[in-house]
């Protein structure tokens, strides 16, 4: 079980969009995501990978299977309302790479994904010229009745990586958790770090 880490180029490799699509949804159900995926959504959302040289995919595989991955791109690339939220920090869009999300496999946790996840992309956005790293984590009430009793917080990880919440800096995605009929906002905490 061994994993070893390829850069993915969905320009030169479009079918690894579904592996990842499927992974996303995999991991994501889980908490404190709990996102009950869609799988036309996931493919719209990873399709502008494919047309920046400035993104990256990191892979995780165990053999030929892809089994995790971390996606980072440049932040003012990403969606209006994470732009929104940077504008609350003084600092300007375009120096901030934005590490999109770390999804890994349960089965393969604890043998250094996440440190490499986060090596690899902190490394990419110092070679494109930003002076800063930021990633959104989920905010969950601590008594949901979906929260597993095993559940570790990656808050301490988090803050040995050297990234900080920031105060009363957030912003809102909207998804269908597995238990709700509808989608609904969800808050996320913006964490930052200076690369
Ligand atoms: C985030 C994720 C990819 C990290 O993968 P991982 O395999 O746990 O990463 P690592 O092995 O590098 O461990 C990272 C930290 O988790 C902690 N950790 C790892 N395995 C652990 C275990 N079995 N028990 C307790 N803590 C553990 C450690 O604190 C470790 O940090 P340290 O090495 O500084 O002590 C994975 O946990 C995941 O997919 N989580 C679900 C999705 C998610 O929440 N993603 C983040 C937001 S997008």
């Amino acid at each position: 079980m061994g994993l070893t880490y390829r850069n993915i180029d969905l320009a030169t490799a479009p079918d690894a969009i579904e592996a990842l699509a499927q992974l996303r949804i995999t991991v994501f159900r889980e908490w404190p995501y709990l996102y009950d995926g869609d799988l036309e959504y996931e493919r719209s959302y990873l399709r502008p990978y494919a047309k920046s040289r400035a993104c990256i995919i990191v892979g995780a595989y165990d053999g030929d299977r892809l089994v995790g991955a971390a996606t980072g791109t440049p932040l003012e690339d990403h969606a209006d309302d994470l732009v929104e939220a940077a504008a609350k920090l003084s600092i300007p869009a375009s120096d901030i790479f934005y590490c999109a999300e770390s999804v890994l496999l349960a089965d393969y946790r604890g043998q250094g994904a996440g440190h490499k996840f986060f090596d690899e992309r902190e490394d990419h956005a110092r070679r494109i010229g930003r002076d800063w790293s930021l990633f959104c984590a989920v905010e969950r009430d601590s008594n949901h009745p979906l929260k597993p009793d095993n559940h570790r917080d990656l808050g301490s990880f988090w803050t040995r990586r050297g990234y900080q919440p920031v105060k009363d800096v957030f912003t809102t995605l909207n998804w269908k958790d597995v238990d709700e009929a509808a989608k609904s906002d969800k808050r996320l905490q913006v964490w930052l770090k200076r690369l």
